[in-house]
Parts: structure tokens; C-alpha cells; sequence
């Protein structure tokens, strides 16, 4: 049985006072969410403040991206994944569409990055998605394709239960634009069979898939009702505690 995941991306919005803000109202709404691993990803330099002031609550954080390196070093502008372990930081958001897209991130640096949380063990959030103009071509499936064997190239059977997929269309993201239940079924079920292939039945039935792209309390019901999705990656409904709260909560529809 895989848990379910409902995730938060912040991206690069609040302020300290406003993310503590958000944090502390979002923790009595999910509370009593024993059904799902609730998680937010806000900016790095509240990371801290906010892991404290969740301290004892089911809220877990992730970071949004980390660095390729391991350890400390002279990489300016760069934060290693064992710095965001040292302040509270459980996951980490890899290869996200807007990194690939405008930070020109290759799925050679995934990987690096892959490797970075894992080795400081961490939890990885790795996004995977065609964009629109993929799509049209007919080309989604082998696109996805690469970004997984690109991303996760060096993986060990060790590794693969600290490994989370999250599928987000670009077409999807912040468009108001959600994939149908169904595209996203599958393609879920496609990332799937590749986990089969490249590793094993057993570590792709415990595979925990994400969908992301537009999630909002009233789609996201249907969509966890397809049975190889596993959760959200939510941006812009994340940012406020009701609304995420919500998404949460979700009933199956
Ligand atoms: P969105 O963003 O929910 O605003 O579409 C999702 C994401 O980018 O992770």
C-alpha cells in the first residue's frame, strides 16, 4: 500500500513573517491528515524558522532544488543538500520544469542532484514532464522516458525507496490547464512499467508517483481517484493554508 503525498511548492514567493504565517495556520487544518505525507517546500532562507516552528507537527519540509556538489566547498550561490538536512529539511525538489526551462538544468545535473540528497539523506522529489509542444508531437512518453533514465542513472536498490516521481506536464503548470484524470493515469502507469524495466515489479508497485499542474481542491479528488496516482505537487493553490489544507483533505471522486 503506498502512502499518499501532497506536496506544496512555495517557488519563490513569501516572506519569512509570511511563510511562519502560513505554516502555523496550515498546521491545526492537516493535523489530523494521517492519511498522507504532508509536505511544503518554501524558499531557502526561511527554512529554518519554519522547521522549528513545526517542530512536533505531521508537516515535513522539503527544500526546492540543492546543489550538485556533496560536500562544502567554493560554489558560490550554491546550498548542499547535507546543509538543508542539517536545518530540518527531509526532501528535496529535483529537476523541476522551471529549473530545466529557465536555469537550463540538463538531466545530467538531475542526476548530480539526485545523488547529492540521497548521499545526505534526503528524500527526492524528481520532476518529470513533456511540454506542450512534446505532447502535440506525440513524442510525451519517450520524453518522459529520458528525463527518468537521464535523472536516475546511477541509482542503487537502496536508494529506491527514498525516490518519489512527480509527474508535471509543463502545459499544466500555473496555466489553470490540468491534465485530464485519465492523460495523467496514463502516464503514471507508464512511469510505472519504466521503473518495472529499469529495476523491479516490486520497487515500481511501491513507487509513489505525483501529479502536478494546476492541482486545486475541487480536481483533486478525481485525480487521486486514478490508481497509479499517488499524490500532488502543488504550486499556486499551496500558498494558502485553506486551499492547501483542502487539497489535503481530499475525498476520492
Ligand atoms: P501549479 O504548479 O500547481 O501552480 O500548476 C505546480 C508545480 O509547479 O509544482
Amino acid at each position: 500500500m503506498r502512502k499518499p503525498v501532497i506536496a506544496g511548492n512555495w517557488k519563490m514567493y513569501k516572506t519569512l513573517s509570511e511563510s511562519v504565517e502560513t505554516a502555523l495556520a496550515l498546521k491545526p487544518l492537516v493535523a489530523n491528515a494521517n492519511h498522507c505525507e504532508v509536505i511544503i517546500a518554501p524558499v531557502f532562507t526561511v527554512l529554518k524558522t519554519v522547521a522549528d516552528r513545526l517542530e512536533g507537527s505531521n508537516i515535513r519540509l522539503a527544500a526546492q532544488d540543492c546543489a550538485t556538489e556533496t560536500s562544502e566547498g567554493a560554489h558560490t550561490g550554491e546550498v548542499a543538500a547535507f546543509m538543508l538536512r542539517d536545518v530540518g529539511v527531509k526532501y528535496v525538489i529535483v529537476g523541476h520544469s522551471e529549473r530545466r526551462q529557465f536555469y537550463a538544468e540538463t538531466d545530467g545535473v538531475v542526476s548530480r542532484k539526485v545523488q547529492a540528497a540521497l548521499a545526505s539523506g534526503l528524500q527526492v522529489i524528481m520532476c518529470v514532464g513533456e511540454s506542450l509542444q512534446q505532447r502535440d508531437q506525440g513524442t510525451a512518453e519517450s520524453v518522459v522516458n529520458g528525463q527518468l533514465s537521464g535523472g536516475l542513472s546511477r541509482l542503487t536498490a537502496s536508494d529506491l525507496d527514498r525516490i518519489i516521481i512527480a509527474y508535471e506536464p509543463v502545459w499544466a503548470i500555473g496555466t489553470g490547464r490540468t491534465a485530464t484524470p485519465e492523460q495523467a493515469q496514463e502516464m503514471h502507469a507508464f512511469i510505472r512499467r519504466v521503473f518495472a524495466e529499469g529495476h523491479s515489479e516490486e520497487a515500481a508497485r511501491a513507487l509513489r508517483i505525483l501529479y502536478g499542474g494546476s492541482v486545486k481542491p475541487d480536481n483533486v479528488g478525481s485525480l487521486m481517484g486514478q490508481p497509479d496516482i499517488d499524490g500532488a505537487l502543488v504550486g499556486g493553490a499551496s500558498l494558502k493554508a485553506e486551499s492547501f489544507a483542502q487539497i489535503v483533505n481530499y475525498s476520492k471522486s
